[in-house]
């Protein structure tokens, strides 16, 4: 998080001392900056502004509603992936011509809620999928605009698990099968094919492959116009990646941002990403209670309060997640420490570091770069209730989800 800093010791976001909530509230929980998602907004928009495309936000990095709300505010629409988050997106507000649908798997009883809602675009990803829209839009009696993702084949430098452009990947249709379809579109006499979509995968930081992917495209694009096919949006997904080690460099948003303008003013299409990550990636902290500290052999281990349950990227990805005190001493450990969690399994562990500030139990500490995948991937395993989650905007703080009883879970 850019806004985070040490002031005589003490850490705090912009302004505000985040040991000064530990008196009001239980650990663990997230705490998200406003000012942080606002500013990558800001950001995004700013490299964007020769086209002004749709900007959806995928709801799957962070379905908290009233951060959905201030995103609406912010003129972004939705990509969803299920009709809970297709229903979330309209309760905070969503327009439904500002909301796409992607994901593999979607059931008749989701699609028909799309049709009927009447959303900018339902992403096809079969012929199946596209044969059983049309099917479903005959019976309602209506034209559906629809999308169609290809799969590119083409791999994008990133985690495997999270790679999606790749032809062994389950995500789109060949482009030769892509082809094929719209040659045969007057077989689908209730679905009007208006979009492209692709999507390589997330957590990408190279823009060069983005660049390989607008070239094919543009290639694509080519084809259809000689089947005398034209389509009005071309929707670039997300993937844009953060810096999750302090020296990680960028994502160059401005040359992706001119890359994307050139491919905009050549193909003259309205543009649509569906971005995640960057937006609330670098927003989100875990605020948590150190419970115990424990030697074993050489290692101290700090066992905290939170664990994979509550933040499963680490256990899942093997992804670093800075850890931060909330406090510094200015004394050091002189061996090395390990970050581990509550819960009954070895991956349940955030870091080995070496001459950590030190620690004491009872202290507290944060783990930095939550705000996406954070609270979305967590789980009640080892029956934990789903921690509570507050927004910190303009030094104010509000809780926006309460944390599950324990009750509830029985
Ligand atoms: N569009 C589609 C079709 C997607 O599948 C995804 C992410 C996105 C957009 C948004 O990607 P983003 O801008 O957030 O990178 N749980 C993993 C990430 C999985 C991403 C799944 N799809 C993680 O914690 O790294």
């Amino acid at each position: 998080m850019d806004l985070l800093k040490f002031k005589n010791k003490k850490l705090y976001i912009d302004n505000f001392k985040l040991e000064s909530i530990l008196k009001k509230k239980e650990t663990p929980f997230y705490l998200y900056s406003l000012d942080q998602i606002k500013k990558n907004i800001r950001q995004v928009k700013l490299s964007f502004k020769n086209f002004k495309p749709l900007i959806c936000y995928a709801i799957k990095a962070n379905s908290n509603l009233s951060i959905l709300k201030e995103l609406n505010k912010s003129n972004l629409g939705a990509d969803v992936v299920s009709i809970g988050e297709l229903k979330l997106a309209l309760k905070a507000g969503v327009k439904p011509d500002k909301i796409v649908f992607s994901g593999v798997g979607k059931t008749d009883k989701e699609i028909k809620f799309a049709i009927q809602k009447g959303i900018l675009s339902i992403n096809a990803e079969s012929r199946n999928e596209i044969e059983l829209i049309n099917n479903i839009s005959k019976k309602l009696k209506k034209t559906t605009n629809i999308g169609i993702r290809i799969n590119p084949n083409i791999k994008a430098k990133t985690n495997k698990k999270i790679a999606t452009g790749n032809k062994v990947n389950k995500f789109g249709i060949s482009i030769s099968d892509f082809l094929n379809i719209i040659q045969a579109k007057k077989n689908y006499k209730n679905i009007n094919i208006y979009l492209l979509s692709v999507h390589i995968g997330s957590q990408i930081m190279d823009i060069k492959v983005y660049k390989k992917v607008l070239n094919l495209v543009s290639k694509v694009l080519i084809k259809l116009r000689k089947l005398k096919h034209s389509i009005n949006y071309v929707d670039l997904g997300g993937g844009m990646g953060i810096p999750y080690f302090k020296n990680d460099k960028k994502f160059n948003f401005k040359d992706f941002g001119l890359a994307v303008s050139k491919f905009y003013q050549k193909e003259k299409v309205k543009i649509i990403f569906e971005i995640g990550r960057f937006i609330t990636g670098n927003s989100g902290l875990i605020i948590s209670k150190i419970i115990y500290i424990k030697k074993i052999n050489d290692r101290y281990f700090i066992i905290l309060d939170t664990g994979m349950n509550d933040m499963a990227r680490s256990a899942i990805y093997d992804t670093f997640h800075e850890i931060i005190p909330l406090q510094k001493s200015s004394k050091k450990f002189k061996k090395k420490i390990e970050f581990v969690g509550p819960i009954c399994e070895s991956s349940d562990t955030f870091g080995v570091y070496k001459n950590y500030s030190s620690l004491k139990e009872g202290e507290y500490v944060c783990i930095t770069n939550c705000g996406a995948y954070g609270r979305t991937l967590s789980s009640n395993y080892n029956m934990r209730p789903l921690i509570e989650e507050l927004i910190l905007s303009n030094n104010k703080l509000k809780t926006v989800r309460l944390r599950q009883k324990i009750e509830d879970l029985i």
